[in-house]
C-alpha cells in the first residue's frame, strides 16, 4: 500500500496516513512524487588532499595496485598530500569532494580517517570531518582508521600498538570518533594486527568495521565477524566460511562496487551464498582518491546491479536500511519509519528503481535532514 501521508515533528517522522483536516506548521504536497529515506553512503575516504592521477593512468598501462603501495606510492601518496594540507584547505577540498554525494540526496555520510597515520593528521582529519556536518547539513558518521597502512620508515608492530593503545583511547576520549576501521591484507595489516585492535576498542565500547578479503583471502572476515563487527567491507575474496561467520554475527557485509571496477580482475564478492545466509547487504561509494575516485552512491549501487547481479532491491535497500545498520545496528536513519529521523528525498520519478535505471540523471527535487530542507 503507497503511503499518502507522512507527518514530521521534531525532526522525526511522527505518523503516516494524516487525515486532510490534521493542523500542521507547514504543508507540503508531493504530488504523487516518490518519498525515499535519505540515502545513506556507510563507507567513504573522502578527507583527502591531492589526486592520484598519474598512478591510475600508470594502473591502466599495466601497473597493479598493490606494486604501487609497495613501493611507497598509493595510500602513502596520498597521507603525504593530506598532513600538508592546512585545516582550512583540507576542509575546503574535502568538502568539493562530498558535493555530489550531497546533492544526490545522501544525509548521511560515513567518513574514515587514514591519510594521516600520525596524531596531528588523524585528527586534523576527524576534526575536518566533524566540521562538515553542519555546513552540509548532513549526518557524519566518523571512523577512526589509523591501521589504514604502515606509514614510511615505520615498524609495524609498534605502530599498531601506538594506534590501539595511545591513539584510539584519545580518539574515543576526545569525542571525534566511536567506530575504528582496519584494513587487513599483505599490503597493510594482519590477523594478530585485528585482535589487538578490536580488542582495544572493544573495551573502549566502539563500533568495529573492518576492510576485509579485498586483495586475497586473508580470513580477516570471520576474524571481525567474530569480534562482533558492525560491517566487514570489500569481501571479493571472502570463501564460504567467512559468509558463515557473517551470517553468525549479524555483521554487514559492504560491497564496493565503484572500487572492484576500478581495480579489475578481482572476483565477484559470494552474492548467493551472502543471500543464502541471510547476510544484510549495503551498498557503498568507497569514494576515495585512489581506488574509487566516484562519488556517486547511486553509480555504486546501479554497478552492484550490472557487475554482480544485485536486484534492484536489494541495492535500494543497501543504500538505505543496510547501509544503516552497517554503522549502527541501533540507526534512527536509513527508513522511513515513525520514530526514525525525519531524513528523506522526494523524487520526481516514476518509481525508485528510476534512480538505478538512469543513475546521474537524478537529483531529489527535495531533500530534508532531521525535518529540515536542505
Ligand atoms: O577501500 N583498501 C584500502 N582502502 C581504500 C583505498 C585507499 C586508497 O587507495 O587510497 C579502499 O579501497
Ligand atoms: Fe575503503
Amino acid at each position: 500500500m503507497p503511503v499518502r501521508s507522512m507527518a514530521v515533528a521534531k525532526g522525526r517522522i511522527a505518523a503516516f496516513g494524516i487525515p486532510p483536516s490534521a493542523q500542521s506548521r507547514l504543508r507540503l504536497d508531493a504530488h504523487d512524487r516518490v518519498i525515499l529515506p535519505g540515502l545513506v553512503d556507510c563507507h567513504t575516504h573522502a578527507v583527502f588532499a591531492g589526486d592520484r592521477l598519474d598512478e591510475y593512468l600508470a594502473r591502466l598501462a599495466g601497473a597493479d595496485y598493490a606494486g604501487q603501495n609497495r613501493a611507497g606510492g598509493g595510500i602513502l601518496s596520498t597521507v603525504a598530500a593530506t598532513r600538508r594540507a592546512p585545516f582550512a584547505e583540507l576542509l575546503d577540498c574535502s568538502l568539493k569532494h562530498v558535493a555530489p554525494l550531497v546533492a544526490e540526496g545522501v544525509t548521511t555520510l560515513e567518513i574514515k580517517s587514514g591519510y594521516g597515520l600520525d596524531r596531528d593528521s588523524e585528527i586534523k582529519i576527524l576534526k575536518v570531518a566533524a566540521a562538515m556536518g553542519p555546513i552540509l547539513k548532513t549526518r557524519i558518521v566518523p571512523t577512526f582508521m589509523g591501521a589504514h597502512t604502515v606509514p614510511a620508515q615505520t615498524e609495524r608492530v609498534p605502530y599498531l600498538a601506538w594506534v590501539a593503545d595511545e591513539m584510539l583511547p584519545d580518539v574515543v576520549a576526545s569525542g571525534l570518533a566511536r567506530s575504528v576501521d582496519i584494513f587487513v591484507d599483505s599490503i597493510a595489516f594482519t590477523l594478530a594486527d585485528l585482535d589487538r585492535l578490536f580488542k582495544r576498542a572493544s573495551a573502549l565500547s566502539c563500533r568495529l568495521h573492518a576492510h576485509t578479503d579485498q586483495l586475497g583471502h586473508t580470513g580477516a572476515t570471520q576474524q571481525a565477524a567474530h569480534w562482533g563487527a558492525c560491517s566487514c567491507d570489500h569481501l571479493e575474496y571472502a570463501h564460504p566460511e567467512d559468509v558463515e561467520a557473517l551470517a553468525q554475527s549479524g555483521t554487514v557485509a559492504v560491497l564496493l562496487p565503484i572500487a572492484s571496477s576500478f581495480l579489475g580482475h578481482a572476483p565477484p564478492p559470494p552474492i548467493e551464498a551472502l543471500r543464502q545466509a541471510g547476510v544484510p547487504i549495503a551498498i557503498a561509494s568507497d569514494l576515495n582518491p585512489g581506488t574509487a575516485p566516484v562519488a556517486s552512491l547511486l553509480w555504486a549501487a546501479a554497478t552492484s546491479i550490472r557487475l554482480w547481479g544485485l536486484t534492484p532491491s536489494e541495492a535500494l535497500i543497501g543504500i538505505t536500511r543496510h547501509a544503516a545498520h552497517a554503522l549502527d545496528p541501533d540507526a534512527d536513519f536509513g527508513t522511513l519509519a515513525v520514530g526514525q529521523s525525519a531524513d528523506f528525498g522526494i523524487w520526481d520519478i516514476p518509481r525508485p528503481e528510476s534512480l538505478l535505471y538512469a543513475p546521474a540523471s537524478h537529483r531529489p527535487a527535495m531533500s530534508f535532514f532531521r525535518g529540515e530542507r536542505r
